[in-house]
């Protein structure tokens, strides 16, 4: 008897990406993504502009994933969509959208966290870490590390307890006048300068947890009295501000995934979210790896930052469990794990 393969259709709209991807049987056939570029002249993410957007992105984004895996609405079994966290408006667009599409096709409907996707992220892409592992999920929004027990089993051990590691590089760059978001940025300056050039303020902060508001704290002084005596002080020295700063806060990182390892005994690390793009943060992973014997995992560019693959492979597990919702199901902007 053969047994019809369970494909799932993904909708992610948390913030400033809409993107859909089609899953079957737990690999991704196709993870259309449309960034949002409106944010940029406003130097941040409006939430208003954003939720237009996505009503804008959604159905063309939607038939161009199902165009890619090759299959039409009558293929799928399910229909997944982020929850939480996320910009409330925005989520509403994907949800509504995902909610329509279940009713229509009377399948069922699945509701995913965005930060347990991210984690999943990791399972996109052969070889795979195995069960149980820590990752480290680093984003614009977001700093934790997880550990994951089994797909549906995870729990935050760490996290910031102020800014996000990307807004701290967010917001570093902004103060070296860099346009937003100007992670990517300090990435590639800092591949020119000497990360040993400037000492910044590293916090300590008990346990897992992280803090990074410091840190911009001790940027802004620094540049205040420095630009005072040198107006172009910045100029002169950007490489070696970017490198220096960037160099900061993969330690601040790292120095905390080392203690996790060390409490649980995992040595399996992974890394998700935007962050994780960070050139310096991937060879420091892999330079504590080797010194330390971890398998290290980092996904492809296109599983870190947000996207529906990541919400696909999850939903797809939930599947498995049977973990559905009815239609009463509401997305939510907070940031606990369901
Ligand atoms: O996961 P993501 O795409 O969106 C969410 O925040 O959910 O992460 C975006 C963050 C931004 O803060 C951006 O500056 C940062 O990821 N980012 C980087 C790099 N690429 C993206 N930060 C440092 N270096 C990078 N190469
Ligand atoms: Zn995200």
């Amino acid at each position: 008897m053969s047994v019809s393969p369970v494909t799932i259709l993904a909708i992610e709209s948390s913030c400033d990406e809409t993107s859909a991807s089609i899953c079957m049987d737990g690999k991704v056939l196709s993870n259309t993504i449309a960034t949002q570029a409106v944010h940029e002249q406003y130097g941040g993410v409006v939430p208003e502009l954003a939720s237009r957007a996505h009503l804008q992105n959604i159905v063309p984004v939607v038939q161009q994933a199902l165009q890619k895996a090759d299959c039409t609405m009558a293929d799928i079994s399910a229909v997944a969509f982020t929850q939480a966290p996320g910009l409330i408006g925005a989520l509403l667009v994907g949800a509504q959208f995902a909610k329509s599409i279940a009713l229509s096709l009377n399948k069922p409907l699945i509701a995913v966290h965005h930060m347990q996707a991210h984690v999943l992220a990791n399972l996109l892409v052969e070889p795979a870490p195995s069960f149980p592992f820590l990752c480290l999920t680093v984003s614009g929004g977001h700093t934790q590390i997880v550990l994951a027990r089994s797909p549906l089993d995870m729990e935050v051990i760490g996290e910031t307890i102020d800014d996000a590691a990307g807004e701290a590089f967010d917001k570093s760059a902004k103060l070296l006048g860099l346009p937003y978001p100007g992670g990517p940025l300090i990435d590639r300056y800092a591949k020119l300068g000497n990360a040993d050039a400037f000492r910044f303020a590293e916090p300590q902060i008990p346990e897992l947890n992280f803090s990074f508001s410091g840190l911009k704290t001790s940027v802004l002084y620094f540049l205040q009295a420095q630009t005072a005596k040198d107006p172009a002080f910045i100029q002169h020295n950007l490489n070696d501000l970017c490198a220096s700063i960037q160099a900061t806060i993969v330690r601040i990182l790292i120095k905390k995934l080392k203690k996790a390892v060390v409490q649980t005994g995992i040595t399996q690390v992974c890394m998700a979210g935007g962050v994780s793009a960070n050139s310096g943060l991937r060879a420091a992973l892999q330079e504590a790896g080797k010194k330390h014997g971890w398998k290290t995992y980092i996904p492809p560019f296109e599983y870190c930052t947000d996207n529906a693959g990541m919400i696909a492979i999850t939903a797809y597990h939930k599947y498995l469990a049977g973990q559905f919702e009815d239609l009463s199901v509401g997305p939510t902007a907070r940031a606990g794990w369901s």
